[in-house]
């Protein structure tokens, strides 16, 4: 699918908010592959799709039955599965294969991981998880702090925004996901 068809097609299922989100995510992302020297074409493919699935989890869940029940079994019903907030990671890297026709497994993989991240994170999945936090538009307290820090060491800057996020989530009362606790403890030990 041509860039222009997936743009046209996400501007009809995204609402009017996200789809001008995505088109920062995208901005933002191509910036960060120009300094980490990496494939700007599939970097904007996973940017521009990381949200595909978004405010229509319903929908897919109920089209792609099958496929999520599969990717359940590949993850072995990871409780993630199981949080509303990130079914949107999951739908989306099924619809992204099954409606914009990507076979790329490593856009794929930047899409499912991009809220929670990974032990062993792929510097693509690195620049979208860190691209969806600091677009243009984005502002909280330690947000200008991450975004210098991204252009700088992008595992230092997925630490801070892991950092963040956690507490946030604490203060909120909110679940923690397993997978960013991992993935902050593997980063932190890199440092
Ligand atoms: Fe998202
Ligand atoms: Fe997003």
């Amino acid at each position: 699918m041509k860039i222009v068809d997936i743009e046209k097609k996400l501007n009809k299922m995204l609402k009017k908010s996200r789809y001008e989100h995505v088109l920062r995510v995208r901005d933002k992302a191509v910036e960060l592959a120009k300094i980490y020297d990496q494939d700007e074409k599939k970097i904007e493919l996973a940017a521009l799709l990381h949200d595909c699935a978004k405010n229509n989890e319903e929908f897919y869940i109920e089209k792609y039955n099958s496929e999520f029940e599969e990717l359940k079994d590949k993850r072995n019903h990871d409780p993630d599965m199981e949080n509303p907030k990130l079914l949107h990671c999951y739908l989306g890297r099924i619809v992204a294969e099954k409606e914009y026709d990507i076979k790329d497994v490593s856009i794929l993989d930047a899409i499912e991981y991009h809220t929670t991240g990974r032990v062993n994170m792929t510097t693509i999945e690195k620049i979208i998880y860190l691209a969806d936090k600091t677009e243009d538009k984005r502002n909280y307290e330690s947000v200008d702090e991450i975004r210098d820090l991204s252009k700088i060491n992008l595992n230092k800057a997925i630490v801070k925004s892991l950092d963040n996020t956690i507490k946030y989530l604490i203060d909120g009362h909110r679940e923690i996901s397993i997978s960013s606790v991992n993935v902050r403890n593997y980063l932190l030990k890199g440092e």
